[in-house]
């Protein structure tokens, strides 16, 4: 028999690494510039852990492109050209060359040090902020759950008010959208209620582990206004692929305008004496979703930041007052008020996300839906088709019993709709 010589092998396997490699990096190409693109940089951090990657890239490539070519050489040159060289006796065998191993053995060292220095600079500086950014800095702490993110802002003080009226101090958090001053340094603590999460924001920073009864932290600045997307990077469960996030970037003034906004209490919309008397209107009907439909549209996600901007205003058709007022009231006797806290409505829950002005924001459900009232209808008809084991579906629909019926809904999609 005689066996597969050496060179239909090799090209063999040279065509099959070329294939893949193509593969790979046409479709490298494609994503280069998608929303969790980390070739695509927006900031100072991930720009320079960027650099550090092609560092480390080029030096891998070198010593790839060295050893490969010695060992292909050797590979050619010594191979058995016929019958008798396949059956030969191996070559005087020996214990080396000191001079080249000496020589590999330093040139290795090199290749590491040349990676380590920058590395361990880079460690350093996405560790802190760094010093002189400190007096310029905005500091908000992230929370992870299963599976959605908070944001607190301790250095803001929002509103709230009793069931008298009288307004007063309360602590301000959101959900699922961070909403960061642009070409400012934002300290960000991580924190986490429950398993271990990770908090990525691909084109702002690397990731950073939220671990329990640990506080870690990261910081990350925006070079503009921008919308960008973010992730759990740390398997945390079985929703644990749609727990994601939106970072929404603003300038000062723009930034300044949604914090004093967000530290309103809710949105009331008047029930109108004129109205009193119309008849009201049937409920909507609601398009039904294929499980895992896409829940964002082309538009949407074509120009988010247009997108969340135009959520921010409160000049908003289609509203009916009677029904936002059903809403609000059913929001308490389903229960939905255990979990959420809507400022300035007496809701105090503080299982799930604070909604005071979940309509302002331009996705739900830890930023998988665009936040519509048809994908809202969505998420609080069928939560577990949405994010499969959710609290909101296990602990509360299930526990509780909860039924809703198709106005109950309509009048809770309205209400949350009008929490701008
Ligand atoms: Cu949280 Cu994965």
């Amino acid at each position: 028999m005689r066996l597969p010589t050496f060179p239909t092998r090799f090209t063999r396997f040279a065509r099959a690494a070329a294939a893949l490699a193509a593969v790979g990096l046409l479709s490298g190409c494609y994503w280069l510039d998608g929303p969790q693109s980390t070739f695509d940089p927006s900031g100072p951090v991930a720009r320079r852990q960027q650099d550090l990657f092609y560092l480390t890239c080029w030096v891998s490539l070198v010593i790839f492109v060295i050893v490969g070519s010695v060992l292909a050489y050797a590979m050619i040159k010594f191979r058995a050209r016929s019958e008798a060289d396949q059956h030969a006796e191996p070559p005087p065998q020996g214990h080396g060359n000191p001079l080249v191993e000496m020589s590999l053995i330093g040139a290795s060292v090199l290749a590491l040090v040349v990676i380590a220095i920058p590395t361990l600079k880079e460690i350093w500086y996405s560790y802190d902020l760094p010093v002189e950014e400190k007096a310029n800095s905005y500091e908000i702490t992230a929370t992870g759950y299963q599976w959605w993110f908070k944001f607190d802002y301790p250095n803001e003080t929002a509103k709230t008010a009793d069931n008298t009226g009288k307004v007063m101090n309360a602590p301000f958090s959101t959900a699922n959208e961070l909403v960061i001053p642009a070409g400012r340094p934002v300290q960000i603590n991580l924190r986490t209620v429950d398993v271990i999460h990770s908090f990525w924001i691909p084109k702002l920073a690397g990731k950073v582990d939220m671990m329990p009864n640990r506080g870690n932290h990261l910081w990350v600045e925006a070079d503009k206004p921008g919308y960008f997307w973010g992730q759990c990077a740390e398997f945390c469960g079985e929703s644990h692929a749609v727990m994601r996030f939106r970072v929404i970037a603003l300038g000062p003034r723009d930034f300044n305008n949604w914090v004093n906004a967000q530290m309103e209490i809710a949105r009331r919309v008047p029930v109108a004496p004129a109205d009193a008397g119309k008849p009201r209107a049937q409920f909507a009907a609601y398009r039904t979703f294929r499980r895992n439909e896409a829940g964002s549209s082309d538009e949407f996600d074509r120009a988010p930041l247009d997108s969340w901007r135009r959520m921010q205003s409160t000049d908003v058709a289609n509203e009916d007052p009677e029904l936002i007022a059903k809403g609000r009231e059913l929001f308490s006797t389903k229960t939905c008020s255990t979990c959420h806290t809507v400022r300035g409505d007496g809701y105090i829950g503080v299982v799930g996300p604070e909604l005071t002005h979940v309509g302002s924001r331009s996705t739900i459900a830890a930023g998988l839906l665009q936040n519509n009232r048809d994908e809202l209808h969505r998420w609080i008809h069928a939560p577990n088709e949405v994010k499969p084991g959710n609290t909101m579906w296990v602990k509360g629909y299930i526990a509780n019993n909860i039924k809703l019926t198709p106005e109950d809904e309509d009048a809770l999609v309205n209400y949350l709709s009008s929490l701008k």
